[in-house]
C-alpha cells in the first residue's frame, strides 16, 4: 500500500517512532573513528547497568550476572536454554507476546497458558499459578505486559515470587517495558526473587529496536552456565551498540521526553475509544499499547483488522497474534507515534468504526 503511495499509520508496530539519543548517536560516531570494534562484552555497560539496579530498586547486582545481548529475544533464549531442560512446562499469561510461546516450543519446552482475562487485567496471579497442577518447572512475567501494557501489582509480584519459592519453578521477569509507566511504581522481580532470570532491552525505553542490544540478569549461581550459552550460541553484541548504549543510559531527560508523548497519546486515546464504541478496555499503566475488545463488532480480528488498514491506512495487530484462543476478539493498538499522528489516526478511526455495523 506504501507503494502504491497511500500514507500508512503505524499503530501496528510495538517499537518507538523515535531515534536513539542524542548522546548515544554522538557516542557511535565518535567510537567510529577510534575502535576496531572486536568481539567485545562491555565492562562499563555491564557496571552501568549494576548501577541502574541499585538506583532504581535497591538491588545489588554483580556485574559478572549481567550478560550483554542483541535485545530481549536473544536474552529470552539464553534464560530459557541455560534454566530448563526439554519438556519442561513453562507458565505463561495469555494472551501474551507470541515469541514466548514459539520460543518454548523451539526449544522443546512446552508453554502451559493461563487464560488471564479482563478481570485480571490481562495478568498472572498467584492463585492462579499456585493453582497448576503439577507445578510448572517456570513462569515467564511480563510487566508491563505486551499486548495489554498492565503491570502486575506490588503485592501480587511478592505474592508470585512466594508461590515460585515454595513450588520450586523458577521465574523468568521480562522487564522490557520498564521505564515506559504511566503512574504506577514499577517493581523489578529482582527486589522479591533474587534467583529469578530478568531480560530487558534498549529496544523500547531508550528507543534503539535497531540497534540490537540487551541484557540479561541471571542468578548467582548460573551466570558462568549463561555466560558459556552466550559464548556459543551468540558471541557477543555489536561494539558499536554497546557504546551507544552506555550513553542512553545517561540520556533521562530525553527519553523522559517520549513517555511525555507516549503519556499525551495514552490520554487522547483513551478519550477517543468509547466514541468509537470500545468501552472494554484495560488502561495500561505502561508500555505504549490498549488492547481492547472489539467482539460487538466481529469475530475475526484478523479479517477486521485487515478491513481497517485497506479502507483507512490505519495499521494495527489483531488480537490473535497475542491468544490463539480468545484473540479473534481483540485488537492492539500501539500509541508509540507522534502525537499529531495519533490525532491523524483517530480522526481517520472515529468515523470508521461509526459506520461498521455492531452486532
Ligand atoms: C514483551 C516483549 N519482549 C521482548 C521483545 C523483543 O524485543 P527485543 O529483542 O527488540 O529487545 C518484545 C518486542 O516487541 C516484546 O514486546
Amino acid at each position: 500500500m506504501k507503494a502504491e503511495g497511500r500514507r500508512i499509520l503505524h499503530m501496528e508496530f510495538g517499537q518507538p517512532s523515535t531515534g536513539a539519543p542524542a548522546a548515544a548517536i554522538a557516542a557511535a560516531h565518535s567510537v567510529l573513528d577510534t575502535d576496531a570494534m572486536g568481539y567485545w562484552e562491555s565492562p562499563p555497560l555491564k557496571a552501568r547497568i549494576a548501577q541502574h539496579y541499585r538506583e532504581t530498586c535497591g538491588v545489588e547486582v554483580a556485574p559478572r550476572r549481567i550478560a550483554i545481548t542483541c535485545g530481549a529475544s536473544p536474552a529470552l533464549v539464553l534464560a530459557l536454554a541455560a534454566a530448563f531442560n526439554p519438556g519442561d512446562r513453562i507458565a505463561l499469561a495469555r494472551p501474551g507476546y507470541v515469541a514466548y510461546r514459539n520460543t518454548l516450543r523451539a526449544l522443546n519446552l512446552e508453554p502451559v497458558e493461563i487464560a488471564c482475562g479482563e478481570a485480571e487485567r490481562f495478568q498472572l496471579t498467584a492463585a492462579a499459578l499456585e493453582a497448576l497442577d503439577p507445578a510448572p518447572a517456570g513462569v515467564i512475567l511480563a510487566s508491563p505486559a505486551n499486548p495489554t501494557g498492565t503491570i502486575i501489582a506490588e503485592a501480587e509480584l511478592r505474592a508470585i515470587a512466594d508461590v515460585a519459592r515454595k513450588r520450586g519453578t523458577r521465574i523468568i521477569s521480562d522487564e522490557i517495558y520498564h521505564g515506559l509507566t504511566y503512574g504506577p511504581k514499577i517493581h523489578s522481580i529482582l527486589e522479591f526473587e533474587p534467583t529469578a532470570y530478568v531480560v530487558n532491552s534498549f529496544s523500547k525505553y531508550f528507543s534503539m529496536a535497531g540497534w540490537r542490544l540487551g541484557w540479561l540478569v541471571s542468578p548467582e549461581d548460573a551466570a558462568a552456565r549463561t555466560g558459556a550459552y552466550i559464548g556459543n550460541l551468540f558471541l557477543t553484541a555489536p561494539s558499536l551498540a554497546q557504546h551507544a548504549g552506555l550513553a542512553a543510559m545517561d540520556s533521562r531527560d530525553e527519553l523522559g521526553g517520549h513517555v511525555g508523548v507516549y503519556t499525551a497519546n495514552r490520554a487522547l486515546m483513551l478519550d477517543a475509544l468509547p466514541r468509537l464504541g470500545l468501552e472494554r478496555i484495560a488502561p495500561p499503566d505502561g508500555a505504549f499499547y490498549i488492547y481492547a475488545d472489539i467482539s460487538r463488532f466481529t469475530e475475526d480480528s484478523l479479517a477486521f483488522c485487515m478491513k481497517l488498514l485497506e479502507e483507512t491506512g490505519v495499521a494495527t495487530a489483531p488480537g490473535v497474534d497475542f491468544d490463539p484462543v480468545d484473540g479473534h476478539r481483540f485488537m492492539r493498538f500501539s500509541f508509540a507515534l507522534s502525537t499529531d499522528e495519533i490525532r491523524e489516526a483517530l480522526a481517520r478511526l472515529e468515523p470508521w468504526f461509526t459506520a461498521q455495523v455492531r452486532r
